[in-house]
């Protein structure tokens, strides 16, 4: 555990990931330096981000003028959908990395399979990614919008099992084949849209009983779901307010039941609030 509270998760190549971090989809590229040095204030140590956002320039802004050591923040970037042949990937890393200002990535993903459009070419996009490891450049390597078929393919035919899989996850669509899948194969789950975007489950009933029995916002309640239940979550938000509040989340634990509560508010397939990874990229 680090110093701010927030469990630091071990990922299957040995390093380790604070659970809860900041995601910069949708903050704007000329607001990213602000609000990235404002969490690094409060005590975020992680941020996720990608080539798609274009704001990977304001969160190496913020990392590199924090005066933090850099082996204090993780940083995640993820490889853009237009660039999966090999060669492509490799020069869209050093893109990132230019971007950002940095020699290294803490993780690097493939943003989304795109078997649809491309076919099985995120097999040579991943060995270009264990390339990249093994350089240095990234720490760690992951995938996000693997379906397990995806993940499948991987395992067989590469040498290097995920570290993780990012994937929307939230109490309406709890994704429990592909967590499943990742939980028997050592591959940690980052649940993207954690609060489901910030919609109507912060209204669901049991969600809010559950926020005024402990005191709390329906926000810190799902995410103190997903801390418990073993999920990587990175919460967006540009609000000074929203960033204190979705980093509180570790002097309260919920009760069994109502970690049950929250798990039967799952809907399936229809609790989906993105594209279908075989429909997007
Ligand atoms: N791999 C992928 O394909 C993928 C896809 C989507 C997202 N992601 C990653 O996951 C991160 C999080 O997902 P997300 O941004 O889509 O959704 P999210 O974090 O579930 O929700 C963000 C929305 O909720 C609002 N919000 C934040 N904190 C709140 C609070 N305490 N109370 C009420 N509303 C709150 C935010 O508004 P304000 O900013 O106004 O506070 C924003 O509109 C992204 O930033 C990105 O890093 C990855």
């Amino acid at each position: 555990m680090s110093a701010n509270g927030v469990p630091t998760i071990e990922l299957n190549d040995g390093n380790g990931i604070p659970q809860l971090g900041l995601g910069v989809f949708k903050v704007d590229a000329g607001d990213t330096a602000r609000v990235v040095a404002e969490a690094l204030e409060l005590g975020y140590r992680h941020i996720d981000t990608a080539q798609m956002y274009g704001n990977e320039a304001g969160v190496g802004e913020a990392v590199r003028g924090s005066g933090l050591p850099r082996d204090e923040i993780f940083v995640t970037s993820k490889l853009n959908n237009g660039n999966h042949r090999p060669d492509d990937a490799r020069r869209s890393f050093e893109e990132t990395l230019a971007a950002l200002g940095l020699d290294h990535v803490d993780l690097f993903l493939i943003h989304w399979p795109r078997a649809t459009q491309a076919g099985d070419a995120y097999v040579d996009v991943w060995r270009t990614l264990e390339e990249l490891q093994a350089e240095g450049g990234a720490r760690s390597i992951g995938v996000s919008n693997f379906l397990v078929a995806h993940l499948e393919k991987l395992a067989e035919e590469t040498e290097t099992v995920p570290a993780v899989n990012q994937i929307e996850l939230h109490p309406f669509f709890q994704n429990a084949e592909v967590k499943a899948y990742g939980e028997a194969r050592g591959i940690a789950t980052e649940a993207w849209a954690p609060i489901a975007r910030g919609g109507s489950l912060l209204e669901e009933p049991a969600i809010v009983k559950i926020a005024a029995s402990h005191e709390r916002t329906p926000a810190q309640i799902v995410l103190r779901w997903h801390v418990e239940r073993g999920n990587i979550v990175f919460p967006k938000s540009a609000r000074s307010e929203r960033l204190r509040e979705n980093l509180s989340l570790f002097d309260f634990a919920l009760e069994a039941d109502e970690l049950a509560r929250i798990d039967e508010l799952d809907e399936g397939e229809p609790g989906r609030t993105g594209p279908h990874p075989d429909a997007f990229g």
